[in-house]
């Protein structure tokens, strides 16, 4: 027997139909079906006088399933169920609580009456999966609630609340919690006795159509330029002009085509990708649960630990920030306090939100005062002495069962749970700057760390609305150890020929957010220099090395905040090209008699995206990264790679294995250490396999 996702039952005249697809209500093949079925059965149920669609458990609706989407196209769609609702004789009030997005909104769309639960939200989230809302939203939005309003919600996808969708006519009633199916019953039956169908298709919100083809003009003008690279926003313009100009038939019909091309796009490919990935490194790789997190300490108030501070009161925590002296601890809760005067400003906080989290904040000199901290996070100075000594500390003073984290980028974290008597308590959390904002979190486990400490890391990233990935111990875990190999091919690169301005210029046409030569003027020279000093005396000495950077750092020309780096900042802003520091590549060329050649900006990207790939094949070989998708998760929300093509292994999935390999094999012959492929991208290609075969599988931490 099929399976029932969509449950109806028959309350006097009214027919409730409720979709029960756990967890989301994702509009799968099978509730798009009976759905349908069960609509167009009601039209000639002489019983029936009205329906009510709802959805069970957490949410209405969720949208189109999104593990099938790429896959053929199926009757019916979700366009094709919106219509059948939109076009049925007899009344149908929809019942929205927790979410409707994408296709359950356009559902909700074709519906006579849009009633809520005061905590839902909506939006048409399809522009983050590369495609436009291809069930009629395009459409009935615009009719609803105007043209501008719902290129606005198109184009950034963002959800809104119940209110706000009230205010701008997209839900007509707000129903308080656990009435809201009777009162949905209530308004079907009204609508019934009285002969009302209040179409969407007949709505007139665009009945200025040069206004509104103005309003859609004004949203696309303001689109910054990467978006305008990508397809979906441009196809979601056209549907909506098409809906201020033509019937709503023809501007489905344009709707159509521009979802066609969308599907068609590798930006769908790679934006799928991305959120499947993303949510597949969200689950904990061990089966254990995670200790009770609620008090936590963080030692160090710089940029680092003060983001993290802001980020743990963000979420709840009781927070104690820790520091060597008064001055440094004044400084480091100013850092604080500014955060979250610059969140009021841009309106993400209120006032009182943000005294709300103040009040959870302390701060401290004294080691005894974090004794009883659930965790603490060091973000201190990256050097091991200072880390062992701090955990010393930690070891004499912090409860049993308290968490011991290291923020640390790259250190061994092996060798500091070592220095402790409580080793398996010890675990890294990598977050990245500013802590408060971005979305990434290594947890790295040591060889000790136990099984619930693991899951406390993901269990904290989810409190904080980051996305976990699970990275063993290496110098640079996964994310800096591919920075330090890809940043390698770029000063190749430079000193082979090609200016820092060409390469970054080709790595942003790519559509990384900054090239690597814009990205070290903004995180400082200094700390790269300070690394490349240390391991100096273990560097191979058949390695190739670029002296280029220490060239600039010795002039003390550490980037945007020196004033000077690669680029210079004579004046705020993106800063300009220098000659002088043309000059000194081109010197430190001739020192090394390297004779320039020119690079076209397909072989930077090719020599870029090789080196990032490679490592990133080594990295699963020695077991630091559990599978591909962690890896692409970590460079897209950690390093800027553009998120419409998935990450660097979707891209070489999508771009082929032996191509890739056929690159680096081709670089190798000027330099066969750096450009070694990886075994298992070896062995991938001899297979005739790709990252993805990896990604399939289920993976647990050992
Ligand atoms: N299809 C399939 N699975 C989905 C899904 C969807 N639309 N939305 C969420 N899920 C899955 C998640 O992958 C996760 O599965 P897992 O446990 O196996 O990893 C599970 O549901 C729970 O999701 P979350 O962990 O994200 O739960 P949250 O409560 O934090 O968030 C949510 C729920 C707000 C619904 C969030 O998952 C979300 O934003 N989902 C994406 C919604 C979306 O983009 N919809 C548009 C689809 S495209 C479309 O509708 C096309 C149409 O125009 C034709």
């Amino acid at each position: 027997m099929r399976d029932e996702v969509v449950s109806s039952v028959l309350d006097g005249e009214v027919l409730v139909l409720t979709i029960n697809n756990p967890p989301v209500n994702a509009l799968s093949n099978a509730v798009r079906t009976q759905l349908q079925a069960a609509v167009l059965a009601a039209r000639s149920e002489h019983a029936v006088a009205g329906i009510v669609i709802t959805g069970a458990g957490k949410c209405f609706s969720a949208g189109a399933d999104i593990r099938e989407l790429g896959g053929e196209r199926t009757h019916p769609w979700t366009g094709e169920v919106a219509t059948t609702i939109e076009t049925s004789t007899k009344p149908v009030v929809v019942a929205i609580h927790g979410h409707a997005l994408g296709g359950g909104l356009e559902i909700a769309l074709g519906a006579h009456y849009r009633i809520t639960e005061p905590s839902a939200r909506f939006a048409l989230p399809e522009v983050r999966l590369g495609l436009l809302p291809g069930g009629g939203g395009t459409q009935r939005l615009p009719r609803l609630v105007g043209a501008g309003q719902a290129v606005r919600m198109m184009m950034s996808g963002d959800s809104i609340s119940a209110g706000d969708a009230a205010e701008i006519g997209l839900v007509d009633a707000i129903s308080d919690k656990g009435t809201l199916v009777d009162r949905a019953k209530e308004q079907v039956r009204k609508m019934a006795a009285a002969g009302i169908l209040r179409r969407t298709c007949d709505a007139t919100a665009l009945s200025d159509t040069a206004a509104s083809l103005k309003q859609v003009d004004e949203v696309w003008k303001k689109l910054e330029g990467k978006a305008k690279r990508q397809v979906a926003p441009a196809r979601i313009a056209d549907a909506v002009r098409a809906a201020a100009l033509h019937s709503l038939d023809d501007g489905l019909a344009v709707e159509a085509v521009g979802f066609a091309e969308c599907m068609a796009s590798p930006q769908r490919q790679g934006l799928i990708h991305a959120f499947l990935a993303e949510k597949r490194a969200t689950h904990s790789p061990v089966n254990a649960p995670g200790r009770d997190i609620r008090s936590v300490a963080v030692i160090g108030g710089g940029t680092m630990g003060s983001g993290i501070v802001a980020a743990l009161l963000n979420a709840g925590f009781e927070v104690m920030m820790m520091e060597r002296d008064e001055t440094s601890l004044a400084a480091g809760k100013e850092r604080v306090s500014a955060i979250f005067q610059r969140s009021i400003k841009s309106g993400r906080l209120d006032e009182t939100g943000v005294a709300c989290a103040l009040r959870r904040f302390a701060g401290s000199t004294c080691y005894s005062d974090i004794a009883t901290a659930d965790l603490v996070i060091e973000a201190a100075f990256e050097d091991m002495n200072v880390k062992k000594a701090i955990f010393s500390e930690l070891d004499r003073v912090c409860k049993q069962g308290a968490i011991l984290a290291t923020n640390t980028s790259y250190l061994d974290v092996n060798e500091i749970a070592a220095s402790v008597c409580r080793s398996s308590d010890v675990i890294g959390l990598h977050f990245f700057s500013p802590a408060h904002v971005m979305k990434l979190l290594e947890v790295v486990a040591a060889e000790a760390t136990a099984p619930d400490v693991i899951a406390t890391g993901f269990e904290l990233a989810k409190k904080l609305g980051k996305t976990p990935v699970l990275a063993g111990v290496c110098d640079g875990f996964i994310g800096n150890r591919i920075l330090y190999v890809f940043r390698e091919a770029a000063n190749f690169l430079m000193e082979d020929g090609a200016s820092p301005y060409e390469i970054d210029e080709a790595l942003e046409e790519f559509g990384f957010a900054m090239g690597p030569f814009r990205t070290a003027d903004l995180t400082g020279g200094d700390i790269g220099w300070a690394t490349r000093q240390r391991k100096a005396a273990n560097r191979d000495p058949h390695a190739r090395y670029v002296r280029i950077a220490d060239a600039l750092c010795e002039r003390g020309w550490f980037g945007q905040k020196a004033g000077r780096g690669y680029y210079r900042y004579d004046e705020p802003g993106r800063g300009l090209c220098d000659p002088d520091v043309l000059e000194i590549i081109e010197r430190e060329r001739k020192e090394r008699g390297v004779r320039a050649r020119r690079f076209s900006g397909q072989e930077i990207v090719d020599r870029y995206l090789a080196a990032m790939v490679n490592e990133a094949a080594k990295i699963l070989d020695d077991g630091i990264a559990l599978r591909p998708s962690d890896i692409d998760v970590t460079m897209v929300l950690g390093y800027g790679f553009p998120r419409w093509k998935g990450g660097p292994l979707k891209y070489a999935d999508m771009e082929g294995l032996p191509g890739i390999l056929k690159n680096i094999r081709t670089f190798a012959t000027d330099d066969p250490l750096f450009w070694k492929p990886a075994p298992l991208l070896l062995f991938l290609v001899e297979e005739g396999k790709c990252f993805e075969d990896l990604n399939r599988k289920e993976k647990k931490h050992a």
